[in-house]
């Protein structure tokens, strides 16, 4: 389905049918809009009973769930940091919820896994910095072998998908 490596993909996260998706959460993990109502209406219900034992997560932090009525196995949700202009380590903690993703995915098996454009919707952060990270922390990731094999960073319209590309052919390397 997808070549080993990095890769944008552009459509709805929900539909993927992937080791694992991550949710782009709140802290109380509770759902809400954007792509975490959106995996919330697909898994259905026992997702929420599920999060709701889960106490929330912090920022920059991730938590593991299943899949329930997704094609995915697991969800690995991630909360992004909201954006306050810049001085406040946005940039720490949206890498930070990459890392802790993938570090997660490595620790249950996970070998292809989906990341939305975490903290680039209601949380304002900017999509070209956001892309940079995230494709720098995949990149390292991948160079590490220890966690997914294949990651797909998904755009939900043709402007993500366009930034998300320009930072892939900006890193110097190419998986
Ligand atoms: N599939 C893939 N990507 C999607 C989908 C989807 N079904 N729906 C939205 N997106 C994209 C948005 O276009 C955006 O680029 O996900 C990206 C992240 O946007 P948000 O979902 O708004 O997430 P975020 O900016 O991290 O804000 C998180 O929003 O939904 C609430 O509960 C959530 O409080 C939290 C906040």
């Amino acid at each position: 389905m997808h070549k080993v490596g990095l890769s944008v993909w552009q459509g709805d996260i929900t539909t993927l049918a992937l080791d694992a998706i991550v949710n782009a959460a709140n802290e109380s993990l509770l759902g809400g809009g954007g792509v975490d109502g959106a995996i919330h209406r697909a898994a259905g219900t026992e997702l929420l009973d599920c999060c709701r034992k889960l106490g929330g997560c912090p920022t920059g932090e991730a938590r593991i769930t299943p899949g329930f009525q997704l094609p995915s196995r697991w969800i690995i949700h991630t909360v992004g940091p909201v954006w306050h202009g810049g001085q406040h380590d946005e940039e720490g903690r949206l890498r930070a919820c990459y890392r802790n993703s993938l570090a997660l995915a490595a620790q249950n098996g996970v070998q292809s896994i989906a990341f939305p454009a975490i903290s680039c919707g209601v949380y304002g952060f900017p999509a070209e910095l956001a892309a940079r990270l995230a494709v720098t922390q995949c990149h390292a990731a991948l160079k590490a072998q220890t966690g997914p094999e294949r990651i797909l960073l998904v755009a939900f319209d043709t402007k993500m998908a366009a930034v998300l590309t320009a930072a892939i052919l900006a890193s110097n390397e190419h998986f």
